[in-house]
């Protein structure tokens, strides 16, 4: 698009030209329909709008420096679709139609796909939803999928710059045994309150410990938590964490650049000993954490300045990149093109 400045782009949402819409009625899924229209007519006794049957994902689309589009591991986002839909009782969307849906929803919006060395991409965002009417609690016969995109760039203000964290004791993202593992609405509205009581202290983000103990790391509002220690890449396991894509990724690219990956518990006494720490996520994407503070001793764990990213965080973040603009080889095969 012509005059459009997508390098001042900030994470938002702008209206796009199409959206894909998916119906499912009396027991199975239509066919893909192109719309353009924003707003959606539904029951006011949607099960989305009472008991939260909703689901979403976030993807993102990449112009390539050959001028390529590609798209990062759509396959793993229809997968975790279905985790979430079936963990709720939803009716899951058949794998191979999302990856469709979200390949034909970014060509239709090509025009909005910013271009190669802007910094910018195309945050995509598919959403499944209860539309069939109850009052008891009870799941839908009905259900909407939904995909649209827009221009996005990056989550955090200032770019790849080392943020501030601060640890919530206060609130709890997700319950030892609930929801948190997989990407429902219900998680997000449960983190809005301690966003943002960490955003006007003036912390960028939550950093949550498991809800039973407060003894082990879970993740970010949205993102996982990982930290460099040596040569050794260490991540949380929980049950309370969304299994990130980027994350996965990220552990990849970390063992082909020869590094231990270890994923299990992650003690929060064992913030002292690591070199360096980040968050990951398709939105975040590899974002260096400065200092880490715990409001209930005013203890900071200090990782580097504010504006000097941790060695091997920068280079795990441009072999990322590297990948997703097609500068550097897709070994892995993560990269679908349109
Ligand atoms: N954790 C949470 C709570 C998130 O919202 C996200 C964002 O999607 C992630 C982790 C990162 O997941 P992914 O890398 O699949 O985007
Ligand atoms: C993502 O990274 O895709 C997310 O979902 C994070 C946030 C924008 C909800």
């Amino acid at each position: 698009m012509e005059n459009f400045d997508w390098k001042n782009l900030s994470f938002g949402y702008v209206k796009t030209d199409y959206n894909i819409r998916c119906y499912y009625r009396d027991g199975k899924w239509g066919e893909l329909e192109i719309h353009t229209e924003e707003d959606i007519t539904m029951s006011m006794a949607a099960t989305c709008l009472h008991y939260g049957q909703e689901a979403f994902e976030g993807l993102k689309a990449f112009r390539g420096k050959d001028g390529d589009i590609r798209i990062f591991r759509p396959q793993e986002n229809a997968k975790r679709m279905v985790s979430s839909a079936e963990y709720i009782e939803m009716a899951p969307l058949p794998e191979e139609k999302f990856v469709e849906a979200i390949k034909k929803v970014v060509k239709l919006n090509e025009r909005f796909l910013p271009p190669y060395g802007t910094g910018a991409s195309m945050y995509i965002r598919p959403v499944l939803i209860g539309t069939g009417a109850r009052v008891g609690v009870h799941p839908a016969d009905e259900y909407l999928f939904c995909v649209f995109v827009t221009p996005v760039g990056p989550y955090y203000k200032n770019g790849f710059k080392p943020i501030d964290v601060i640890v919530d004791r206060g609130h709890d993202r997700a319950a030892p045994h609930g929801t948190g593992h997989i990407k429902v609405g219900g998680n997000y509205a449960a983190s809005l309150k301690s966003q943002s009581w960490a955003k006007k202290q003036g912390y960028s983000i939550v950093l949550y410990l498991d809800s039973a103990e407060k003894k082990y790391i879970d993740e970010c509002g949205t993102s996982n938590f990982f930290a460099i220690k040596g040569n050794t890449y260490i991540t949380p396991a929980s049950h309370s964490i969304l299994h990130s894509i980027t994350n996965l990724s990220v552990m990849d690219i970390a063992r082909g650049m020869g590094m231990e990956v270890e994923c299990h518990k992650v003690a929060f006494s064992e913030l002292d000993s690591f070199d360096e720490c980040g968050a990951c996520g398709t939105a975040a994407v590899v974002t260096p954490i400065s200092k880490i503070v715990d409001p209930i001793n005013g203890k900071e764990y200090i990782f580097s300045d504010s504006e000097t990213p941790g060695r091997v965080t920068e280079k795990l973040y441009n072999r990322l990149r590297a990948i997703q603009l097609g500068e550097e080889e897709d070994k892995f095969n993560w990269i679908v093109t349109v």
